[in-house]
């Protein structure tokens, strides 16, 4: 009692001091938005499930793609078109290309570890080099042995097991990046490394979210030692502290560990290590190094999983779709031919399938929200520095101007011009934009082309022979995936 009386207090102190520093109301105008309240602002509002569907609605509420709510005195920016996005994020890039600064973020050393929470700045700098270096499109070649083993192993694990096809997703996601990263040969997600990475990135996500930690809405908490009533969160930093720290360096450590005795470095990490020992690299290069690894997989592995699962249940959805993109395939390849990557350009079909999968549910559906690093006026609405820009990917991939009919899955919308200017909205915007979007595009088509090639996936069908229906829902969360779901995955023909 005694406790929650102190916190209580402590609470209603800090929000006497935000209020103190809440910006007096002085003549500028913001874009259109629910009225904030006085202090608290529109933290009420804030919608805490599937946020891109509120935002997109507020958009219509308020008649602009561009809004805004505010929330203890931070402004928030919600950006729903396309058009204002690439206005902003990718023509004043400058501006805009800072992440919020979350306490917690800071707590948990995540700002000078994590490339996608990184601030903006010459650390941020030195690993998008890096990721340049081994994920650019040129280079993704290199990896095309990995990425046409592992996608063989998927197609047996669904030819063996097809009911897992989930799990199956989930591991042939985690096997290509931790293959191409740390010639790692993961076989399922329980493998060690990969629990490790899960385990650390899922108890961080927990605590990033704004509302998820007292300390990421009252910043001042930080500096109260943890034995101080509700400063806990001093003990959940320590405790993620040591998972990430576990995640950064097992797998790494193998790496070292071959590149030591001399074994020749198949692995991205293990060519970077050989590279640091010719020296003339900065003191803290290799830790650089490790970090931009770990974050491969933090950054790849999950939103993997959900564009391939996406892609399952668009097929199992779409039958018709599915009959062009075989006729495609037997027709440039020959029946039950495997796809590899010198077939890509040939196969405008299944490319569309691809930007489709990404364009009918994003994996990221309000991206990675965007922060300004100075004061900025855009169409006459003041957006202040340290404002939180939110991309909604998601209801720019519901503009009916651009996709006509958005909630179809209807891939040959790609076959035609406009569209195609539009397709790469999954991966965001600027110089935030995806630092692994060549590697994933490559893996998304290879996993795609290939199951198209050798399975057909329709709904399941229950013991009365009926076919069960198939709820097209997805999860909440920073990645959203499509919520669990049966299909029937089979051969195409005997030789397949
Ligand atoms: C379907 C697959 C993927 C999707 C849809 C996706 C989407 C995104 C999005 C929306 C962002 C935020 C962009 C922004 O802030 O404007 C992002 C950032 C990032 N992604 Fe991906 N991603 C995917 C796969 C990958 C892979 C395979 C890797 C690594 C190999 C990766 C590494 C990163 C990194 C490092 C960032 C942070 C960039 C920065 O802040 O500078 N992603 N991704």
């Amino acid at each position: 009692m005694l406790l929650l009386t102190l916190d209580l207090l402590v609470l209603c102190a800090l929000i006497a001091l935000s209020s103190y520093h809440l910006r007096r109301p002085r003549q500028v105008s913001f874009p259109p938005g629910p009225k904030p309240y006085p202090i608290i602002g529109n933290i009420l509002e804030l919608p805490l499930g599937k946020p891109w569907e509120t935002y997109a609605r507020w958009g219509r509420i308020y008649g602009s793609d561009i809004l805004h709510a505010q929330a203890l005195g931070n402004h928030i920016l919600i950006i729903n078109s396309h058009k204002i996005a690439k206005d902003l994020l990718e023509r004043r890039a400058q501006a805009y290309s800072d992440r919020p600064h979350i306490p917690m973020i800071e707590l948990l050393d995540w700002q000078n570890f994590n490339t996608v929470l990184m601030p903006y700045g010459g650390l941020w700098r030195r690993h998008r080099h890096i990721f340049q270096r081994v994920f650019r499109r040129d280079i993704i070649q290199d990896y095309h042995p990995i990425l046409l083993t592992k996608t063989n192993e998927f197609l047996q694990n669904l030819l063996v097991n097809p009911d897992d096809f989930i799990l199956h997703c989930r591991t042939v996601s985690a096997a290509i990046v931790m293959k191409v990263v740390y010639n790692l040969d993961i076989k399922s997600p329980d493998d060690r490394y990969v629990v490790l990475a899960e385990r650390a990135l899922l108890a961080a996500s927990e605590n990033l979210l704004p509302g998820s930690s007292i300390v990421n809405i009252f910043p001042a908490l930080r500096h109260l030692p943890s034995w101080f009533p509700g400063c806990r969160f001093h003990r959940v930093a320590e405790a993620c502290r040591k998972m990430t720290l576990e995640m950064r360096q097992a797998p790494s450590n193998v790496v070292k560990q071959a590149v030591r005795s001399g074994q020749s470095s198949s692995s991205i990490l293990g060519r970077l290590f050989e590279e640091c020992k010719k020296g003339g690299k900065p003191a803290d290069e290799e830790k650089v190094m490790i970090d931009v690894a770990s974050i491969a997989y933090a950054g790849g592995a999950d939103t993997t999983v959900s564009s391939v699962t996406t892609f399952f249940l668009a097929m199992a959805l779409n039958p018709t779709v599915q009959e062009r993109a075989l006729s495609e395939l037997d027709r440039v390849l020959g029946p039950g031919c495997l796809p590899t990557f010198e077939d890509r350009a040939s196969l405008p079909y299944i490319e569309a399938i691809y930007h489709e999968v990404l364009r009918w549910h994003p994996a990221v559906p309000l991206c990675v929200p965007h922060a300004t690093l100075e004061d900025d006026v855009y169409e006459g609405w003041t957006i202040p520095k340290g404002t939180v820009v939110i991309p909604n990917i998601w209801a720019m991939t519901r503009d009916e101007d651009i996709f006509p009919d958005p909630e179809t899955f209807r891939p040959e919308r790609f076959l035609s011009d406009t569209a195609i200017l539009e397709k790469d909205l999954a991966y965001g915007f600027g110089r935030r934009v995806c630092a692994g979007s060549n590697f994933a595009s490559a893996t998304l088509w290879i996993i795609i082309a290939s199951v198209l090639s050798k399975f057909t996936i329709t709904r399941a069908r229950g013991l009365d022979g009926q076919e069960i229906d198939i709820a097209t829902e997805f999860t909440d969360g920073a990645i959203s995936h499509p919520k669990p779901f049966k299909c029937a995955i089979q051969p195409r023909s005997t030789k397949a």
